[in-house]
């Protein structure tokens, strides 16, 4: 058992460092598609308030390389406004003397967010002299940032060797949610996978195939597996390293008697067209590109559906942010949602999507994370919350 923040005490006018995962869905012009992420997380921030702590924010948002004006955290800091009860503070840095003058100055039970962290490259290279630098800013490290616990990053892991530390109640309750799937997979255990990491994902791919009996793969992640079955993709991205991969999987998945299903239409564009239309086709040739499965894939996927027990969801099965590659997405996450089985699903976009189809009601369990989420149920842990100090430890 971890410590949690409510195990820490005392803690009126400490400074409380919280790491959170406002990694939202941004649609093409940077707006933010969802919020569920910073939703989770008020409950953490609500209890520091109420302690009279001074909360100081730290979250990612994507993959900026160095700044990126629509990746800033501003927004964000507009949404904690409306939703908090209290003063709530920004600033374009995350470290150095003028931050800790401005912690200083705020009141107890206030807020201060920091700039997108990712806006520094030391962050993803757990660069310890960049975490010592943020550690010196407060008195506690709390980390309620599940969605990216599976990365070791300066201020998900660093952090919590530097400081005294506890996770926070979202870490909490996503722990104890996904226990059950963990330790008890029902089967039929269906797990569809898409989005857009394919680098990232595609090694969970192999591991979940020890539990999971179906895997369904759509979205992006789709292709380098068609590639590797022999299927021509048209133009369709492929990440030509893991091709090899991709095939051993098959090969594994026959071996063990697993069912791995892929798409067999597609909702593509076709690259020199003037208008660029999108249309329904078996084929993928010339420099036609997929951003949807087609409506046979989805009876496929919707047949499979229907006869599983548990079903772990994470990545849209296309680029769903365009009304013209949703409906692959839609559709499936309905399904999902009708289905008997047992419903896990996790990431910043699948949730969104969720939401979109209006079924966020009936999926059993909607998790912030998504490759955190896969790490999770596939280990039963995630580096991150390893690093936490024990309940036991803190006994008085
Ligand atoms: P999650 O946030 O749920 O973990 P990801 O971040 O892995 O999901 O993936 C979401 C992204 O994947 C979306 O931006 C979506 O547009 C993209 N995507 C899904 N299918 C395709 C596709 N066929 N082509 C291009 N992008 C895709
Ligand atoms: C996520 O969206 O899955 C988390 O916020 C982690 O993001 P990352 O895959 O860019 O590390
Ligand atoms: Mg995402």
């Amino acid at each position: 058992m971890k410590r949690t923040v409510k195990d820490l005490v005392n803690l009126e006018g400490k400074v409380v460092i919280l790491r959170v995962d406002f990694n939202v869905p941004l649609d093409d012009g940077g707006k933010i598609l969802d919020t569920t992420r910073i939703v989770q997380s008020l409950p953490t921030i609500k209890y520091l308030i109420e302690q009279k702590a001074k909360v100081v924010l730290i979250s990612h948002l994507g993959r900026p390389e160095g700044f990126e004006i629509r990746k800033s955290l501003w927004p964000i800091a507009l949404i904690l406004i409306k939703a908090l009860p209290t003063s709530v503070h920004f600033m374009n840095k995350v470290y150095g003397d003028e931050v800790k003058k401005r912690i200083q100055d705020i009141g107890n039970g206030e807020v201060l967010l920091l700039e997108n962290i990712r806006f520094y490259k030391e962050e993803i290279e757990c660069d310890m002299e960049f975490a010592k630098k943020i550690a010196s800013l407060g008195d506690y490290f709390v980390n309620d940032a599940f969605g990216v616990a599976h990365r070791k990053h300066a201020t998900t892991y660093g952090l919590a060797r530097l400081m005294p530390n506890a996770i926070g109640l979202l870490m909490e309750k996503e722990v104890g949610a996904l226990r059950g799937a963990v330790d008890d997979p029902k089967h039929p255990f269906v797990f569809i996978i898409g989005g857009g990491k394919v680098q990232g994902k595609i090694n969970l791919i192999l591991k979940l195939l020890n539990s999971a009996d179906t895997v369904i793969i759509g979205g992006a992640m789709a292709y380098t597996f068609l590639v590797a079955s022999g299927v021509a993709v048209g133009e369709s991205k492929v990440y030509d390293e893991n091709v090899a991969y991709a095939r051993d999987i098959l090969d594994i998945a026959k071996e063990k008697g697993k069912k791995i299903l892929l798409p067999i239409d597609h909702v593509c564009i076709k690259q020199s067209a003037k208008r660029k239309k999108a249309f329904v086709s078996e084929e993928m040739v010339d420099d036609m590109i997929a951003f949807d499965i087609g409506p046979k894939t989805r009876e496929l996927f919707k047949e499979e559906i229907k006869g599983a027990k548990q079903i772990l969801w994470n990545g849209p099965l296309g680029k769903y942010e365009n009304p013209a590659f949703a409906r692959g997405t839609l559709e499936i996450a309905k399904a999902i949602a009708e289905s008997e089985a047992y419903s896990i699903v996790g990431g910043g976009d699948s949730v969104s999507v969720v939401k979109m189809a209006k079924v966020e009601n009936k999926i059993n369990l909607l998790s912030t994370g998504g490759g955190a989420t896969l790490k999770f149920i596939e280990q039963g842990s995630l580096p991150c919350i390893d690093v936490i100090q024990d309940k036991i430890l803190f006994k008085r």
